[in-house]
């Protein structure tokens, strides 16, 4: 059972992956993001080729991304970059979507993902991949020192780790708001400054660090507008509380954003 449940909380990624293909959830996303990619962050296409280019993927590199999500993201990276990519959630929906758009699009042989908790000891050798990729969820994680270690881990001398956290603390937030920002899961809320010392402690180099937090205010508030657009096929899928629970989620989001009380940094390291 996931923490949203168990807290009476709303839920967003077992319907977004469990109704991948959906027509309204299609449409959703190509009017949130422009492109559909089946994310279910705060990424647009161009900034997850941005993404690609800070890593400097070639068609040589094994990228592990963690937290894939419906593994789509990480099969446009295969298939924009020519790469090799492994894709690991902890939702069973995520990756049985991934599995199953990998063998459609004819990814299967440079594609693998595994059903598995980042929080625990990652399933790999060390220095198994040349780059490590974790967009908008390593607030979910319960360890995050410990998830550091790990990437570094199984990243080769020399490879590149990119991770976004969207909500870093740097305003005042009330206690409702911060209630509202959690109700889709675990979440862990870091105040500015700590993440670059977990990157340290964990023995990596921080290259760059980017606010990108107007990009999420941006894709929030499409978000929540292109639901509305929605509402009726959405309440038939979701149920009316799970609706008005993902808009007040996504309404507070953008208002966060917006005012810049909670913002999302992208974070460049290198193992050294
Ligand atoms: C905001 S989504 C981002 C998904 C994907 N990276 C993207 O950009 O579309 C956060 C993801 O974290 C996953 N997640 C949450 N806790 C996790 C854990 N302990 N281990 C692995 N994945 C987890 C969720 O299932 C969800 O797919």
């Amino acid at each position: 059972m996931t923490e949203s449940k168990e807290k009476g909380g709303v839920n967003l990624y077992d319907n977004a992956y469990g109704k991948l293909e959906e027509s309204a959830l299609k449409r959703v996303r190509e009017e949130t993001y422009g492109d559909d990619l089946g994310q279910s962050g705060w990424t647009t296409r161009d900034e997850y080729e941005r993404f690609f280019t800070l890593l400097k993927l070639t068609e040589r590199s094994h990228v592990l991304d963690v937290a894939c999500g419906s593994g789509n993201p990480t099969l446009f990276m295969a298939q924009t970059i020519g790469c090799r990519v492994t894709g690991m959630d902890i939702n069973r929906n995520g990756i049985a979507a991934a599995r199953k758009l990998s063998e459609e699009r004819g990814l299967a042989s440079r594609a693998t993902f595994l059903e598995a908790d980042a929080s625990s000891r990652l399933p790999f050798e060390d220095e198994a991949f040349d780059s490590v990729i974790c967009i908008d969820a390593i607030i979910h994680l319960q360890d995050r020192p410990a998830a550091l270690r790990e990437w570094t881990r199984v990243l080769r001398t020399g490879g590149r780790l990119l991770f976004t956290d969207p909500t870093v603390v740097t305003g005042l937030v009330s206690y409702s708001e911060l209630t509202v920002r959690s109700s889709i899961g675990y979440y862990v809320f870091a105040p500015p400054g700590e993440n670059e010392k977990l990157i340290n402690t964990a023995g990596l180099e921080l290259l760059s660090r980017e606010d990108s937090t107007p990009n999420m205010s941006r894709v929030s508030e499409r978000w929540r507008d292109a639901r509305s657009r929605h509402r009726q096929e959405l309440v038939g899928m979701e149920g009316e509380a799970n609706f008005d629970g993902l808009q007040r989620f996504l309404s507070t989001v953008h208002a966060l954003a917006k005012e810049q009380r909670l913002s999302r940094f992208q974070f460049l390291c290198k193992k050294q």
